[in-house]
């Protein structure tokens, strides 16, 4: 895919983790569960505030050129992201499981692959 369309991809999935964190958020002081807010915080800063940054960064490759492994950076930093908020979840609500650090470990990974793709290839 070109810088463009993925800047475009990766607009939209950071609109989407926003509202969709804000209803997360709302649920949680409604129905007073606030010692889950870390899943809440994470889906709207890694999901919402970074899907964006990411996007503009995306504008700040020259020519519009394609970037090799775009989609499968942005597939895997949002499933990892929503590993990390369901994971979260399931621990601060008291449920332990192996698969916690899943998330973040993708998450993690996925970020150094689009920090070592974005990084030569900026304007
Ligand atoms: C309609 C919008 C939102 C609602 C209703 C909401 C609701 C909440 C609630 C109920 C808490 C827990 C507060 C506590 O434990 O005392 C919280 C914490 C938090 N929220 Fe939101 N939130 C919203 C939007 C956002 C957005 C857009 C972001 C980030 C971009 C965000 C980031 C955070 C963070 C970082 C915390 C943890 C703060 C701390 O540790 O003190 N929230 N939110
Ligand atoms: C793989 C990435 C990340 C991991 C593993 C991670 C992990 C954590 C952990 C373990 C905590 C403590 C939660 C608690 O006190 O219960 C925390 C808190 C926090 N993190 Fe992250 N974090 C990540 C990325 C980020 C990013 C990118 C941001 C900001 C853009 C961020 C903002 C915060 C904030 C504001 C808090 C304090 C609010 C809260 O308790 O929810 N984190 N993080």
């Amino acid at each position: 895919m070109t810088a463009g369309s993925l800047s475009s991809l990766w607009a939209r999935s950071g609109l989407v983790w926003l509202v969709a964190a804000m209803c997360f958020g709302l649920y949680l002081g409604i129905t007073e569960q606030l010692q889950i807010h870390p899943a809440h915080a994470h889906g709207a800063l890694l999901g919402g505030v970074w899907g964006m940054g990411f996007s503009y960064l995306h504008t700040r490759i020259a020519d519009d050129a394609p970037v090799a492994g775009g989609l499968w950076q942005w597939l895997a930093f949002n499933l990892g992201t929503a590993l990390f908020v369901a994971g979260l979840w399931l621990m601060l609500s008291g449920t332990m499981t192996p698969l916690i650090p899943i998330g973040p470990i993708v998450v993690l990974l996925s970020t150094i692959w689009i920090a070592v793709s974005l990084w030569t290839r900026m304007k």
